[in-house]
């Protein structure tokens, strides 16, 4: 009989589903050289190598795939084990994770610190993390529930519209363009703009807004974060595209302004999003609810009006 751990089979699937150590170790909170070790050991139990790398990534052996099949079924029913098991914990104990796209963390720690005074008993987990990575962690079934912009349609979710998520254009006060009115599309054509990475949302909603009216921009830099976007502009780097969520104490403090261009701002809307077909916990069934009858309230934008 061998001798193998949950643990190890749980490291052993990651890397296979993401080809990559690196991103299996991140998406488990392991550092790197902890996953190899687990897979090494497993490697020596079983007495036969499960992976061969192929340039930078990591490819599954034959071994490894007879390997990957049952490892997948043995997690996914001890994922429905868990879930039934929550359920019987009753909304007061259970414990709940959720995974929100970068820029819903302007917002998120409010509702959870209201949720959490309401059910203290409840173990919230909270991840941040940009678009592409909530779509894998909702293919693999390893989170609860998502807030993000646009549901997938790669994967089956259900989504929920819970609150508006208005996309403005932001300059520095001393812009030629602030305070003019209603600028035409157009006239963006002489600006360069900031960009968020290749994979968030609001880069995709960004580019997606100007190619369906027809309007090209000029990239400059690209960051990865809301925070950085924001001091690229204040700096006089170009302009930028953001949530008016990420915006609130700049607009305040008259350290950034919105642009009145045509068209802006563009109103998304931000989605709660879970797999089709999950078993929600108690837990999670609380949450949602709250989320879709408190977040407009507790959390919409204050400064919708002055944009
Ligand atoms: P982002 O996502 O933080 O990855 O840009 C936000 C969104 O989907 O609108």
């Amino acid at each position: 009989m061998l001798h193998l751990s949950l643990r190890q089979l749980r490291v052993f699937e990651a890397v296979a589903r993401h080809n990559s150590y690196t991103r299996a170790a991140a998406e488990l909170h392991l550092s790197q050289p902890a996953a190899s070790m687990q897979v090494r050991q497993l490697e020596d139990e079983i007495g036969l190598p499960l992976f061969e790398r192929l340039g930078k990534q990591v490819v599954l052996t034959e071994a490894g795939r007879e390997v990957f099949q049952s490892s997948r079924l043995i997690n996914q029913s001890l994922r429905e084990m868990q879930e039934v098991l929550e359920s019987l914990k009753g909304v007061s104990r259970g414990s709940l994770r959720i995974a929100v796209a970068s820029t819903v963390n302007y917002f998120a720690p409010r509702l959870l610190a209201i949720f959490q005074q309401r059910h203290p008993k409840i173990g919230l987990r909270l991840d941040v993390t940009n678009r592409e990575s909530l779509v894998q962690m909702l293919d693999s079934n390893s989170v609860d529930l998502v807030l993000m912009g646009v549901p997938p349609r790669n994967v089956e979710v259900e989504s929920e519209a819970f609150m508006d998520n208005p996309l403005v254009i932001i300059a520095p006060p001393d812009h030629p363009l602030a305070g003019e009115r209603t600028i035409p599309l157009a006239r963006l054509a002489e600006e360069t703009f900031v960009m968020r990475e290749e994979g968030s949302g609001t880069r995709q909603a960004m580019e997606r807004f100007f190619s369906e009216r027809g309007q090209t921009i000029r990239h400059g830099m690209q960051m990865t974060r809301n925070e950085a976007v924001k001091q690229a502009v204040r700096s006089g780097l170009g302009l930028s595209v953001v949530s008016l969520h990420t915006i609130e104490l700049e607009l305040e403090t008259r350290r950034l302004v919105t642009l009145d261009v045509e068209g802006f701002p563009d109103r998304r809307q931000w989605y709660l999003v879970y797999r089709r077909g999950k078993r929600l916990s108690p837990a999670a069934s609380a949450f949602r609810d709250f989320v879709l009858t408190e977040a407009a309230v507790i959390a919409a934008p204050a400064n919708l009006d002055a944009v």
